[in-house]
Protein backbone atom coordinates (compact mmCIF):
# COMPACT_ATOMS: atom_id res chain seq x y z
CA UNK A 1 0.00 0.00 0.00
CA UNK A 2 2.53 2.64 -0.79
CA UNK A 3 0.02 5.50 -1.62
CA UNK A 4 0.14 5.60 2.26
CA UNK A 5 2.23 7.94 4.48
CA UNK A 6 3.00 6.72 8.15
CA UNK A 7 3.07 9.69 10.31
CA UNK A 8 5.14 9.03 13.75
CA UNK A 9 3.78 10.20 17.06
CA UNK A 10 6.03 11.66 19.41
CA UNK A 11 3.28 12.67 21.54
CA UNK A 12 1.44 16.07 21.85
CA UNK A 13 -1.37 16.73 19.62
CA UNK A 14 1.30 17.67 16.07
CA UNK A 15 0.82 14.09 14.52
CA UNK A 16 -2.87 14.19 13.90
CA UNK A 17 -2.92 17.84 12.10
CA UNK A 18 0.17 16.71 10.16
CA UNK A 19 -1.97 13.73 9.22
CA UNK A 20 -4.91 15.64 8.29
CA UNK A 21 -2.56 18.56 6.09
CA UNK A 22 -1.28 15.20 4.37
CA UNK A 23 -4.60 14.30 3.51
CA UNK A 24 -5.22 18.02 2.24
CA UNK A 25 -3.00 17.35 0.06
CA UNK A 26 -4.77 14.34 -1.09
CA UNK A 27 -2.34 11.86 0.23
CA UNK A 28 -3.68 8.61 2.62
CA UNK A 29 -1.80 9.25 5.97
CA UNK A 30 -1.76 7.01 9.16
CA UNK A 31 -0.65 7.89 11.98
CA UNK A 32 1.84 5.33 14.29
CA UNK A 33 3.20 5.38 17.60
CA UNK A 34 6.90 6.35 17.47
CA UNK A 35 7.67 2.52 18.68
CA UNK A 36 7.38 1.20 15.29
CA UNK A 37 9.92 -1.09 14.47
CA UNK A 38 11.64 -1.03 10.94
CA UNK A 39 10.86 -4.60 10.41
CA UNK A 40 6.57 -3.28 11.06
CA UNK A 41 7.47 -0.52 8.81
CA UNK A 42 8.75 -2.17 5.89
CA UNK A 43 5.48 -4.79 6.54
CA UNK A 44 3.49 -1.48 5.72
CA UNK A 45 5.63 -0.50 3.04
CA UNK A 46 4.71 3.34 3.34
CA UNK A 47 5.04 5.90 0.25
CA UNK A 48 6.81 7.85 2.84
CA UNK A 49 6.98 8.34 6.44
CA UNK A 50 6.58 12.07 8.59
CA UNK A 51 8.41 12.37 11.97
CA UNK A 52 6.20 14.55 14.28
CA UNK A 53 7.01 17.34 16.85
CA UNK A 54 6.88 16.29 20.42
CA UNK A 55 6.87 18.15 23.99
CA UNK A 56 10.69 16.58 24.89
CA UNK A 57 14.08 17.57 24.22
CA UNK A 58 15.90 15.01 22.08
CA UNK A 59 17.88 15.45 25.21
CA UNK A 60 15.27 14.19 28.01
CA UNK A 61 16.24 11.10 30.24
CA UNK A 62 13.20 9.53 28.40
CA UNK A 63 13.26 11.25 24.86
CA UNK A 64 11.43 8.75 22.60
CA UNK A 65 13.61 7.43 19.70
CA UNK A 66 13.27 5.99 16.25
CA UNK A 67 14.26 2.47 15.36
CA UNK A 68 17.71 3.61 13.72
CA UNK A 69 17.30 0.99 11.04
CA UNK A 70 13.87 3.11 9.66
CA UNK A 71 16.40 5.48 8.36
CA UNK A 72 17.94 2.71 6.09
CA UNK A 73 14.59 1.15 4.68
CA UNK A 74 15.31 3.56 1.67
CA UNK A 75 11.64 5.62 2.01
CA UNK A 76 11.82 8.98 1.87
CA UNK A 77 11.54 10.83 5.52
CA UNK A 78 10.28 14.18 6.54
CA UNK A 79 11.33 15.12 10.11
CA UNK A 80 9.49 18.11 12.01
CA UNK A 81 10.93 19.85 15.11
CA UNK A 82 11.40 17.04 17.43
CA UNK A 83 11.25 14.71 14.92
CA UNK A 84 13.85 16.89 13.07
CA UNK A 85 16.67 16.99 15.54
CA UNK A 86 15.85 12.98 16.26
CA UNK A 87 16.85 12.61 12.60
CA UNK A 88 20.11 14.89 12.99
CA UNK A 89 21.04 13.39 16.30
CA UNK A 90 20.30 9.20 15.28
CA UNK A 91 22.28 10.28 11.75
CA UNK A 92 25.75 11.50 13.40
CA UNK A 93 24.79 15.80 13.39
CA UNK A 94 24.62 17.75 16.43
CA UNK A 95 21.91 19.20 18.57
CA UNK A 96 22.56 21.82 20.98
CA UNK A 97 20.50 23.15 23.77
CA UNK A 98 21.52 27.06 23.03
CA UNK A 99 19.00 28.42 25.87
CA UNK A 100 17.79 30.42 23.16
CA UNK A 101 14.54 28.65 21.60
CA UNK A 102 11.98 30.21 19.14
CA UNK A 103 8.39 30.92 19.66
CA UNK A 104 6.08 32.11 16.86
CA UNK A 105 6.70 33.40 13.65
CA UNK A 106 10.07 33.60 12.37
CA UNK A 107 11.91 34.26 9.39
CA UNK A 108 13.06 31.41 7.51
CA UNK A 109 16.01 32.55 5.31
CA UNK A 110 16.50 30.32 2.16
CA UNK A 111 20.56 28.95 1.18
CA UNK A 112 21.59 26.69 -1.18
CA UNK A 113 19.77 24.47 -3.67
CA UNK A 114 16.58 22.76 -2.13
CA UNK A 115 13.94 20.40 -3.13
CA UNK A 116 11.28 21.39 -0.57
CA UNK A 117 11.42 25.12 -1.23
CA UNK A 118 11.50 25.35 -4.67
CA UNK A 119 10.26 28.78 -6.37
CA UNK A 120 10.26 30.23 -2.48
CA UNK A 121 11.41 34.15 -1.94
CA UNK A 122 14.50 34.24 -0.27
CA UNK A 123 12.56 35.01 3.03
CA UNK A 124 9.34 33.63 4.18
CA UNK A 125 7.56 33.43 7.75
CA UNK A 126 7.25 30.36 10.05
CA UNK A 127 5.93 29.34 12.85
CA UNK A 128 8.80 27.55 15.09
CA UNK A 129 8.64 26.38 18.78
CA UNK A 130 11.64 24.74 20.00
CA UNK A 131 14.37 24.98 22.72
CA UNK A 132 16.49 22.76 21.24
CA UNK A 133 18.41 23.56 17.96
CA UNK A 134 20.16 21.33 15.15
CA UNK A 135 23.78 22.86 14.96
CA UNK A 136 25.51 20.56 12.57
CA UNK A 137 23.31 18.66 9.94
CA UNK A 138 24.82 14.84 9.34
CA UNK A 139 27.41 14.23 6.35
CA UNK A 140 25.11 13.90 3.33
CA UNK A 141 22.79 16.87 4.21
CA UNK A 142 23.02 19.89 2.71
CA UNK A 143 21.33 23.31 5.27
CA UNK A 144 18.97 25.20 3.02
CA UNK A 145 17.11 27.24 4.99
CA UNK A 146 18.43 29.04 8.75
CA UNK A 147 16.68 31.28 11.12
CA UNK A 148 17.45 33.54 13.54
CA UNK A 149 18.32 30.97 16.27
CA UNK A 150 18.35 27.87 14.13
CA UNK A 151 21.60 27.58 11.77
CA UNK A 152 19.94 24.70 9.98
CA UNK A 153 16.33 24.96 10.22
CA UNK A 154 15.92 22.75 7.27
CA UNK A 155 18.24 20.12 5.71
CA UNK A 156 17.78 18.15 3.12
CA UNK A 157 19.92 15.36 1.96
CA UNK A 158 18.34 14.60 -1.48
CA UNK A 159 19.99 11.60 -2.54
CA UNK A 160 18.69 8.93 0.21
CA UNK A 161 15.72 11.27 0.54
CA UNK A 162 15.90 12.34 3.94
CA UNK A 163 14.51 15.79 4.61
CA UNK A 164 14.13 17.91 8.19
CA UNK A 165 12.50 20.86 9.01
CA UNK A 166 12.49 22.97 12.23
CA UNK A 167 9.60 24.80 11.72
CA UNK A 168 6.08 23.45 11.90
CA UNK A 169 4.89 23.66 7.87
CA UNK A 170 1.11 22.02 9.51
CA UNK A 171 0.46 25.25 11.06
CA UNK A 172 -1.09 28.00 9.10
CA UNK A 173 1.20 30.54 10.08
CA UNK A 174 3.43 28.67 8.26
CA UNK A 175 3.21 31.11 4.69
CA UNK A 176 4.25 28.27 2.26
CA UNK A 177 3.78 24.82 5.15
CA UNK A 178 1.22 23.20 2.86
CA UNK A 179 3.76 24.05 -0.05
CA UNK A 180 6.48 22.20 1.61
CA UNK A 181 4.47 19.07 2.67
CA UNK A 182 3.31 18.90 -0.83
CA UNK A 183 6.54 19.10 -2.61
CA UNK A 184 7.89 16.30 -0.13
CA UNK A 185 5.26 13.97 -0.97
CA UNK A 186 4.29 14.59 -4.37
CA UNK A 187 7.91 15.48 -5.86
CA UNK A 188 10.09 14.09 -3.18
CA UNK A 189 8.39 10.46 -2.38
CA UNK A 190 6.52 11.00 -5.82
CA UNK A 191 3.16 10.14 -4.34
CA UNK A 192 0.04 10.66 -6.73
CA UNK A 193 -2.51 12.41 -5.06
CA UNK A 194 -6.08 10.08 -5.16
CA UNK A 195 -7.29 10.41 -1.56
CA UNK A 196 -9.75 12.69 -2.94
CA UNK A 197 -13.90 12.77 -1.85
CA UNK A 198 -14.46 10.15 -4.50
CA UNK A 199 -12.13 7.89 -3.35
CA UNK A 200 -12.55 8.00 -0.12
CA UNK A 201 -16.48 7.63 -1.09
CA UNK A 202 -15.48 4.28 -4.13
CA UNK A 203 -13.29 2.52 -1.28
CA UNK A 204 -15.99 2.67 0.93
CA UNK A 205 -18.88 1.83 -0.86
CA UNK A 206 -16.81 -0.95 -2.07
CA UNK A 207 -15.62 -2.14 1.06
CA UNK A 208 -19.24 -1.99 3.15
CA UNK A 209 -20.24 -4.23 -0.28
CA UNK A 210 -17.65 -7.08 0.77
CA UNK A 211 -18.40 -6.94 4.27
CA UNK A 212 -21.83 -6.67 4.41
CA UNK A 213 -23.13 -8.70 1.33
CA UNK A 214 -26.39 -9.76 1.24
CA UNK A 215 -27.55 -8.87 4.80
CA UNK A 216 -29.65 -6.30 6.27
CA UNK A 217 -28.06 -3.24 8.23
CA UNK A 218 -29.54 -1.02 10.74
CA UNK A 219 -28.53 2.39 11.52
CA UNK A 220 -29.22 4.88 15.13
CA UNK A 221 -28.94 8.54 13.30
CA UNK A 222 -28.94 10.73 15.74
CA UNK A 223 -29.05 14.30 13.44
CA UNK A 224 -25.68 14.75 14.06
CA UNK A 225 -23.10 14.92 10.95
CA UNK A 226 -21.46 11.05 11.70
CA UNK A 227 -24.17 8.87 12.15
CA UNK A 228 -26.05 10.88 8.74
CA UNK A 229 -22.95 10.76 7.24
CA UNK A 230 -22.39 7.08 7.77
CA UNK A 231 -25.72 6.31 6.51
CA UNK A 232 -25.62 7.79 3.23
CA UNK A 233 -22.03 5.90 3.01
CA UNK A 234 -24.02 2.57 3.32
CA UNK A 235 -27.23 3.71 1.27
CA UNK A 236 -24.91 4.33 -1.68
CA UNK A 237 -23.25 1.23 -1.22
CA UNK A 238 -26.38 -0.80 -0.18
CA UNK A 239 -29.47 1.09 -0.16
CA UNK A 240 -31.89 -1.57 0.22
CA UNK A 241 -30.42 -3.99 2.54
CA UNK A 242 -30.27 -0.78 5.13
CA UNK A 243 -32.94 0.61 7.86
CA UNK A 244 -32.63 3.52 9.72
CA UNK A 245 -33.93 4.64 12.86
CA UNK A 246 -34.28 7.70 14.68
CA UNK A 247 -35.57 7.90 18.19
CA UNK A 248 -37.43 11.07 18.37
CA UNK A 249 -36.80 11.79 22.09
CA UNK A 250 -38.74 15.49 22.46
CA UNK A 251 -35.37 16.57 23.04
CA UNK A 252 -34.30 17.26 19.53
CA UNK A 253 -33.87 20.69 17.90
CA UNK A 254 -36.36 22.40 15.92
CA UNK A 255 -37.48 20.56 12.43
CA UNK A 256 -34.44 17.75 13.18
CA UNK A 257 -36.93 14.73 12.87
CA UNK A 258 -38.77 16.94 9.92
CA UNK A 259 -35.69 16.96 8.63
CA UNK A 260 -33.89 13.72 8.83
CA UNK A 261 -37.28 12.11 6.92
CA UNK A 262 -37.12 14.74 4.24
CA UNK A 263 -33.35 13.68 3.38
CA UNK A 264 -33.33 10.26 4.29
CA UNK A 265 -36.96 8.76 3.15
CA UNK A 266 -37.38 11.43 0.02
CA UNK A 267 -34.48 11.97 -0.93
CA UNK A 268 -32.50 8.89 -0.35
CA UNK A 269 -35.36 6.57 -0.39
CA UNK A 270 -34.04 4.67 2.14
CA UNK A 271 -36.26 2.54 4.73
CA UNK A 272 -36.67 5.06 7.64
CA UNK A 273 -38.62 4.27 11.29
CA UNK A 274 -39.34 7.39 12.76
CA UNK A 275 -40.32 6.05 16.34
CA UNK A 276 -42.13 8.89 18.44
CA UNK A 277 -40.91 8.42 21.45
CA UNK A 278 -41.82 11.61 23.22
CA UNK A 279 -44.51 10.90 25.37
CA UNK A 280 -42.52 8.01 26.97
CA UNK A 281 -39.22 9.91 27.49
CA UNK A 282 -41.35 13.37 29.26
CA UNK A 283 -43.12 10.41 31.22
CA UNK A 284 -39.40 9.05 32.39
CA UNK A 285 -38.52 12.51 33.33
CA UNK A 286 -41.49 13.47 35.35
CA UNK A 287 -39.96 15.27 38.72
CA UNK A 288 -36.56 14.21 38.29
CA UNK A 289 -34.57 17.39 38.69
CA UNK A 290 -30.66 15.99 38.84
CA UNK A 291 -28.31 16.25 35.97
CA UNK A 292 -26.97 12.23 36.18
CA UNK A 293 -30.52 11.22 36.50
CA UNK A 294 -31.44 12.20 33.41
CA UNK A 295 -29.19 11.49 31.53
CA UNK A 296 -29.19 8.49 32.74
CA UNK A 297 -32.94 7.99 32.26
CA UNK A 298 -32.60 9.05 28.35
CA UNK A 299 -29.78 7.07 27.68
CA UNK A 300 -31.56 3.68 29.07
CA UNK A 301 -34.85 4.70 27.43
CA UNK A 302 -33.14 5.41 24.40
CA UNK A 303 -31.33 2.11 23.77
CA UNK A 304 -34.41 0.36 25.29
CA UNK A 305 -36.35 2.40 22.09
CA UNK A 306 -33.84 0.95 19.68
CA UNK A 307 -33.73 -2.75 21.24
CA UNK A 308 -37.42 -2.85 20.34
CA UNK A 309 -36.96 -1.83 17.03
CA UNK A 310 -34.46 -4.09 16.52
CA UNK A 311 -36.23 -6.75 17.97
CA UNK A 312 -39.28 -6.15 15.68
CA UNK A 313 -37.22 -6.42 12.71
CA UNK A 314 -36.02 -9.40 13.67
CA UNK A 315 -39.37 -11.06 14.40
CA UNK A 316 -39.59 -12.41 10.81
CA UNK A 317 -36.21 -13.97 11.55
CA UNK A 318 -34.27 -11.71 8.73
CA UNK A 319 -33.44 -9.25 11.44
CA UNK A 320 -30.29 -7.26 10.56
CA UNK A 321 -26.77 -8.64 11.29
CA UNK A 322 -25.02 -5.28 11.09
CA UNK A 323 -25.37 -1.74 12.86
CA UNK A 324 -23.86 1.11 11.88
CA UNK A 325 -22.10 3.39 13.43
CA UNK A 326 -20.33 7.06 12.87
CA UNK A 327 -17.24 6.19 14.60
CA UNK A 328 -14.05 8.40 13.48
CA UNK A 329 -10.28 8.38 12.88
CA UNK A 330 -9.95 10.47 16.34
CA UNK A 331 -11.48 8.02 18.36
CA UNK A 332 -9.66 5.32 16.80
CA UNK A 333 -6.04 6.70 17.71
CA UNK A 334 -7.37 8.01 21.36
CA UNK A 335 -8.69 4.32 22.03
CA UNK A 336 -5.27 2.96 21.14
CA UNK A 337 -6.38 -0.39 21.00
CA UNK A 338 -7.21 0.41 17.23
CA UNK A 339 -10.83 -0.87 18.60
CA UNK A 340 -13.69 2.20 18.94
CA UNK A 341 -16.06 2.35 20.71
CA UNK A 342 -14.73 3.47 23.83
CA UNK A 343 -16.06 6.82 23.44
CA UNK A 344 -15.76 8.76 26.81
CA UNK A 345 -18.15 7.41 29.24
CA UNK A 346 -20.10 10.98 29.69
CA UNK A 347 -20.74 11.10 26.13
CA UNK A 348 -21.96 8.10 25.24
CA UNK A 349 -25.69 9.27 26.11
CA UNK A 350 -27.33 8.85 23.11
CA UNK A 351 -25.13 6.18 21.70
CA UNK A 352 -25.85 2.12 21.72
CA UNK A 353 -24.02 -0.24 24.07
CA UNK A 354 -21.17 -2.51 23.00
CA UNK A 355 -23.25 -5.83 23.42
CA UNK A 356 -25.72 -5.63 20.78
CA UNK A 357 -25.66 -8.69 18.87
CA UNK A 358 -24.57 -7.08 15.73
CA UNK A 359 -21.51 -6.87 13.96
CA UNK A 360 -20.42 -3.27 13.45
CA UNK A 361 -19.85 -1.23 10.41
CA UNK A 362 -17.67 2.04 10.73
CA UNK A 363 -17.25 3.58 7.12
CA UNK A 364 -15.64 6.30 9.01
CA UNK A 365 -13.21 4.88 11.33
CA UNK A 366 -10.22 6.26 8.97
CA UNK A 367 -11.49 9.98 8.29
CA UNK A 368 -11.40 13.33 10.09
CA UNK A 369 -14.30 15.59 10.69
CA UNK A 370 -13.84 17.92 8.26
CA UNK A 371 -13.06 14.62 5.34
CA UNK A 372 -16.94 13.27 6.82
CA UNK A 373 -18.47 17.05 6.46
CA UNK A 374 -16.93 16.86 2.86
CA UNK A 375 -17.42 13.44 1.65
CA UNK A 376 -21.42 14.55 3.46
CA UNK A 377 -21.86 17.58 0.90
CA UNK A 378 -20.55 15.28 -1.87
CA UNK A 379 -22.84 12.36 -0.70
CA UNK A 380 -25.72 14.94 -1.58
CA UNK A 381 -26.32 15.65 2.24
CA UNK A 382 -28.14 19.24 3.08
CA UNK A 383 -25.35 21.69 4.45
CA UNK A 384 -27.65 22.05 7.75
CA UNK A 385 -27.03 18.30 8.59
CA UNK A 386 -23.42 18.62 7.30
CA UNK A 387 -22.41 21.73 9.10
CA UNK A 388 -24.22 21.44 12.45
CA UNK A 389 -22.97 22.10 15.22
CA UNK A 390 -22.22 19.32 18.07
CA UNK A 391 -25.25 17.79 20.30
CA UNK A 392 -25.30 16.01 23.63
CA UNK A 393 -26.72 13.19 22.96
CA UNK A 394 -29.31 13.58 26.09
CA UNK A 395 -30.04 16.62 23.84
CA UNK A 396 -32.23 19.89 25.42
CA UNK A 397 -32.34 17.43 28.37
CA UNK A 398 -28.83 19.09 29.61
CA UNK A 399 -30.12 22.53 28.56
CA UNK A 400 -33.33 22.10 30.45
CA UNK A 401 -32.46 23.10 34.29
CA UNK A 402 -34.61 21.31 36.92
CA UNK A 403 -37.60 19.39 35.19
CA UNK A 404 -38.03 18.45 32.03
CA UNK A 405 -41.01 18.70 30.49
CA UNK A 406 -43.26 18.74 27.28
CA UNK A 407 -43.68 22.62 28.06
CA UNK A 408 -40.45 23.71 28.97
CA UNK A 409 -38.82 21.54 25.88
CA UNK A 410 -41.13 23.61 23.78
CA UNK A 411 -39.28 26.89 24.85
CA UNK A 412 -35.98 25.94 25.11
CA UNK A 413 -36.51 24.59 21.23
CA UNK A 414 -38.20 27.96 20.01
CA UNK A 415 -35.85 30.02 21.49
CA UNK A 416 -32.58 28.00 20.49
CA UNK A 417 -33.95 28.47 16.67
CA UNK A 418 -33.95 31.90 17.36
CA UNK A 419 -30.76 31.60 18.88
CA UNK A 420 -29.02 29.50 15.81
CA UNK A 421 -31.14 31.21 13.54
CA UNK A 422 -29.45 34.81 14.37
CA UNK A 423 -26.27 32.73 14.13
CA UNK A 424 -26.50 31.82 10.96
CA UNK A 425 -27.79 34.90 9.42
CA UNK A 426 -24.85 36.80 10.82
CA UNK A 427 -22.34 34.27 9.14
CA UNK A 428 -20.84 32.77 12.80
CA UNK A 429 -22.01 29.31 12.99
CA UNK A 430 -19.37 27.91 11.18
CA UNK A 431 -16.95 29.79 13.44
CA UNK A 432 -18.50 29.00 16.72
CA UNK A 433 -18.05 25.59 18.50
CA UNK A 434 -21.52 25.27 19.80
CA UNK A 435 -24.37 28.62 20.07
CA UNK A 436 -27.71 27.70 21.68
CA UNK A 437 -30.27 28.66 24.37
CA UNK A 438 -30.38 27.37 27.95
CA UNK A 439 -33.21 27.03 30.22
CA UNK A 440 -32.69 27.93 33.69
CA UNK A 441 -35.41 26.95 36.69
CA UNK A 442 -35.96 30.24 37.88
CA UNK A 443 -38.45 32.66 36.72
CA UNK A 444 -38.45 36.21 37.08
CA UNK A 445 -40.74 39.56 36.40
CA UNK A 446 -41.04 41.71 33.89
CA UNK A 447 -43.27 44.00 32.21
CA UNK A 448 -44.78 43.74 28.75
CA UNK A 449 -47.10 45.99 27.43
CA UNK A 450 -49.31 47.02 30.28
CA UNK A 451 -49.05 44.18 32.32
CA UNK A 452 -46.62 42.24 34.17
CA UNK A 453 -45.02 38.91 33.45
CA UNK A 454 -43.30 35.92 35.27
CA UNK A 455 -41.40 34.27 32.82
CA UNK A 456 -38.38 32.25 32.45
CA UNK A 457 -35.01 33.57 31.67
CA UNK A 458 -32.97 32.27 28.33
CA UNK A 459 -29.52 32.34 28.33
CA UNK A 460 -27.13 32.42 25.64
CA UNK A 461 -24.33 30.27 25.54
CA UNK A 462 -21.63 30.34 22.19
CA UNK A 463 -18.45 29.06 22.97
CA UNK A 464 -14.82 28.97 20.51
CA UNK A 465 -13.30 25.46 21.20
CA UNK A 466 -11.08 23.43 18.91
CA UNK A 467 -11.87 20.04 20.65
CA UNK A 468 -14.59 20.54 23.87
CA UNK A 469 -11.95 19.74 25.61
CA UNK A 470 -11.05 23.17 26.66
CA UNK A 471 -13.53 26.12 25.26
CA UNK A 472 -13.61 30.07 25.39
CA UNK A 473 -16.90 32.36 25.95
CA UNK A 474 -17.56 34.09 22.42
CA UNK A 475 -17.02 37.70 22.01
CA UNK A 476 -20.48 37.68 19.95
CA UNK A 477 -21.23 41.47 18.53
CA UNK A 478 -23.30 43.70 20.61
CA UNK A 479 -25.95 44.15 18.08
CA UNK A 480 -26.00 40.38 17.43
CA UNK A 481 -26.94 39.53 20.85
CA UNK A 482 -29.51 42.69 20.56
CA UNK A 483 -31.33 41.10 17.89
CA UNK A 484 -30.76 37.61 19.59
CA UNK A 485 -32.71 38.89 22.98
CA UNK A 486 -35.59 41.22 20.79
CA UNK A 487 -36.59 38.27 18.78
CA UNK A 488 -36.29 35.65 21.73
CA UNK A 489 -38.84 38.10 23.88
CA UNK A 490 -40.90 38.88 20.92
CA UNK A 491 -41.53 35.63 19.15
CA UNK A 492 -40.79 32.87 22.14
CA UNK A 493 -43.67 32.41 24.73
CA UNK A 494 -42.62 31.84 28.28
CA UNK A 495 -39.50 34.28 28.08
CA UNK A 496 -39.14 37.65 29.13
CA UNK A 497 -35.60 37.97 29.80
CA UNK A 498 -32.28 37.42 28.15
CA UNK A 499 -28.70 36.70 29.70
CA UNK A 500 -25.12 35.81 28.26
CA UNK A 501 -23.20 33.12 29.67
CA UNK A 502 -19.65 34.51 29.92
CA UNK A 503 -17.76 31.83 31.31
CA UNK A 504 -14.91 29.71 29.60
CA UNK A 505 -14.16 25.67 30.22
CA UNK A 506 -12.89 25.24 32.49
CA UNK A 507 -13.89 26.76 35.21
CA UNK A 508 -17.61 25.85 33.68
CA UNK A 509 -18.53 23.25 31.19
CA UNK A 510 -20.28 23.72 27.76
CA UNK A 511 -23.66 22.43 28.35
CA UNK A 512 -25.23 23.69 31.63
CA UNK A 513 -25.74 20.30 33.07
P1 LIG B 1 -19.18 19.76 28.46
O1 LIG B 1 -20.53 20.28 28.82
O2 LIG B 1 -18.73 18.60 29.30
O3 LIG B 1 -19.32 19.20 26.99
O4 LIG B 1 -18.14 20.87 28.40
C1 LIG B 1 -18.26 18.89 26.13
C2 LIG B 1 -18.86 18.47 24.80
O5 LIG B 1 -19.56 17.23 24.95
C3 LIG B 1 -20.93 17.39 24.65
N1 LIG B 1 -21.69 16.64 25.66
C4 LIG B 1 -22.24 15.44 25.46
N2 LIG B 1 -22.31 14.67 24.37
N3 LIG B 1 -23.56 13.06 25.56
C5 LIG B 1 -22.98 13.48 24.41
O6 LIG B 1 -23.07 12.77 23.40
C6 LIG B 1 -23.53 13.77 26.71
O7 LIG B 1 -24.06 13.35 27.72
C7 LIG B 1 -22.83 15.03 26.65
N4 LIG B 1 -22.59 16.00 27.57
C8 LIG B 1 -21.89 16.97 26.93
C9 LIG B 1 -21.19 18.89 24.68
O8 LIG B 1 -22.27 19.26 23.83
C10 LIG B 1 -19.86 19.44 24.23
O9 LIG B 1 -19.73 19.42 22.82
Amino acid sequence: MNDTVLVVDFGAQYAQLIARRVREAHVYSEIVPHTITAAQVRAKSPGAIILSGGPKSVYAEVAPLLDPEIYELGIPILGICYGAQLMALQLGGDVANTGVGEYGRTTLTRSGPTVLMTEWPTTTTAWMSHGDAISKAPEGFAVTASSPEAPVAVMEDVARRLHAVQFHPEVVHSERGQELLSNFLHHVAIMPATWTNTSIIDDQVAQIRSQVGQEKVLCALSGGVDSAVAAALVTRAVGTQLTCVFVDTGLMRKNEGEQIEETFTRQFGVELIHVKAQDRFFDALAGVTDPERKRKIIGELFIREFEAVARDLAKDGEGPRFLVQGTLYPDVIESGSGHAANIKSHHNVGGLPENLAFDLVEPLRTLFKDEVRRVGEELGLPSEIVWRQPFPGPGLGVRIVGEVTRERAEILRNADYVVVDEIKKAGLYRELWQSFAVLPAVRTVGVMGDGRTYAYPIVIRAVTSDDAMTADWARLPYELIESIANRLIREVDGVNRVALDVTSKPPGTIEWE
